[in-house]
């Protein structure tokens, strides 16, 4: 089976989940985009209300901050594949819950198996703690915040997945944080040079 039929297949028994935290207060499930044959996958922390209406991730004020981002080294959709922690929205955008991340990230890391990329860019506090933590809810708490580890190159195994992790500040925070939009810059003109540096 190729990977976007494999994708679909998640994203089918994501809909038929009746079970899934956050599901009865959306509007819809957004699960991806992007090229699943990609070698980068960003892991963002949850839909907004635009991506709630659209179902699809990124493309609200966050998400023309990750276009630009993404535009500055190169990169579109065709180069990578684009995916959040939680599927549903959370009600106002709060943080998510623990019991909701351990209900919405098995599906997370189905993608990450299917895709298979050679990196991994998690962005902000959430997804980087769920990845470096082993891909576990218990674990989040012992990884150290995205201050310290922004812009690492961090080579991880986990779950039958290897290759690199590299935690960036959610571009997000950029509207709210002015001064991180030269740190943002220059963690992706590193992205760019560690991807220039491997054969993906
Ligand atoms: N922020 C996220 O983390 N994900 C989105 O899809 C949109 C905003």
């Amino acid at each position: 089976m190729d990977k976007s039929a494999a994708l679909e297949q998640i994203r089918q028994r994501i809909l038929q989940e009746l079970e899934c935290p956050l599901k009865d207060a959306a509007t819809n499930l957004v699960f991806g985009k992007g090229n699943p044959e990609a070698a980068i996958l960003f892991i963002g922390e949850a839909p907004g209300a635009k991506e709630d209406e659209l179902g699809v991730p990124f493309v609200g004020a966050a998400g023309k901050e990750l276009d630009a981002l993404m535009h500055l080294i190169g990169l579109s959709l065709d180069d990578a594949y684009v995916a959040n922690i939680l599927k549903y929205r959370p009600p106002k955008n709060r943080d998510p819950s623990s019991e909701e991340i351990r209900c919405h990230t098995p599906y997370l890391v189905e993608q990450i198996k299917v895709i298979c990329p050679r990196v991994l860019v998690t962005l902000g506090n959430f997804a980087t703690k769920f990845v470096l933590g082993g891909c576990s809810v218990e674990k989040m708490k012992s990884v150290s915040g995205i201050t310290a580890l922004h812009g690492k190159h961090m080579p991880l195994s986990v779950d039958g997945w290897s290759g690199i992790v590299m935690p960036l500040f959610h571009p997000a925070a950029m509207l709210y944080r002015p001064q991180l939009r030269t740190v943002l810059q220059k963690d992706f003109l590193s992205l760019k040079e560690m991807l220039g540096q491997q054969t993906l």
